[in-house]
């Protein structure tokens, strides 16, 4: 706490489990996205290219499930958090939109979201309500394909939030890792490989890869943990 306290600069790197207390899945594990469904069919390009039907059909489900959802109090902690800290960036693997709703504001979206479609070929952009994108208007007019504005396997990051978040990870003094297996890179390496000094706290129901080399973790459900830290801040 007291190495939070003093943080000039505050990195919060997040994946699947901070949505979890809002009923959305995770990826791994039972009853997660990646449990009952293959990536290379859904979230791959060449995916994508085979059924363009099948992908929109999937993420049309999931956009109208995050639609239904509500940032949790995790979500809220790491908003409030970040009006207690001068130099704070959010960096998230999720493509639900939830920190945005809750109020975050230096949010980068390392995998994209799920408010627009784009067009593979001209790059022409359209929003995406409750419902997601009509099946038979995948086909955009300039011959191209509407997809969804995410990140799939064996494609870059986004390269300007990228860069922000090396940034951040560079100079932080507190990192937090927030329900994150932290297997996907280069996502995961946010976490343990821009800065030695770093003082990096995980929270995760569970162990993941980087557990045992982090300076603190809290074994708990993100949306308990995180308004705990948070409040103690704040008093
Ligand atoms: P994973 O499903 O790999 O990991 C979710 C993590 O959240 C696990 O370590 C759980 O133990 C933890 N967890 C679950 N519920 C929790 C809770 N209530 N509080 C705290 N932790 C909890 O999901 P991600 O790490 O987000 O990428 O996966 C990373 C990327 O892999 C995703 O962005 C996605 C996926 O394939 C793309 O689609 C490009």
């Amino acid at each position: 706490m007291t190495r939070l306290r003093r943080a000039r600069c505050i990195l919060a790197l997040t994946g699947s489990g901070i949505s979890a207390e809002s009923g959305l899945p995770t990826f791994r594990g039972t009853g997660g996205l990646w449990h009952d469904h293959r990536v290379e069919e859904l979230a791959s390009p060449a995916g994508f290219a085979r059924d363009p039907v099948l992908v929109w059909s999937w993420y049309n489900q999931r956009l109208a499930a995050h639609r239904r959802a509500s940032p949790n109090a995790g979500h809220y902690a790491l908003a409030h958090l970040e009006t207690l800290c001068a130099d704070f960036t959010l960096a998230t693997q999720n493509v639900d939109s939830l920190h945005k709703r809750a109020g975050s504001r230096n949010l980068l979206e390392l995998h994209g979201n799920l408010r627009e479609a784009r067009c593979s070929s001209c790059d022409a952009r359209r929003p995406l309500d409750a419902s997601g994108l009509p099946l038979d208007e995948i086909e955009h007019e300039c011959g191209g394909r509407m997809r969804p504005d995410i990140v799939w396997f064996g494609e870059p990051l986004p390269r300007g939030a990228w860069l922000q978040a090396e940034r951040a990870a560079s100079r932080a003094d507190v990192i937090l890792v927030v329900g994150t297996s932290a297997v996907v890179y280069p996502a995961a390496a946010l976490a343990t490989r821009y800065n030695a000094s770093a003082y990096v706290a995980e929270i995760n129901l569970e162990e993941t890869p980087i557990s045992a080399g982090v300076d603190f973790v809290l074994r708990g459900p993100a949306a308990r943990e995180l308004p705990r830290i948070v409040n103690a801040l704040s008093s």
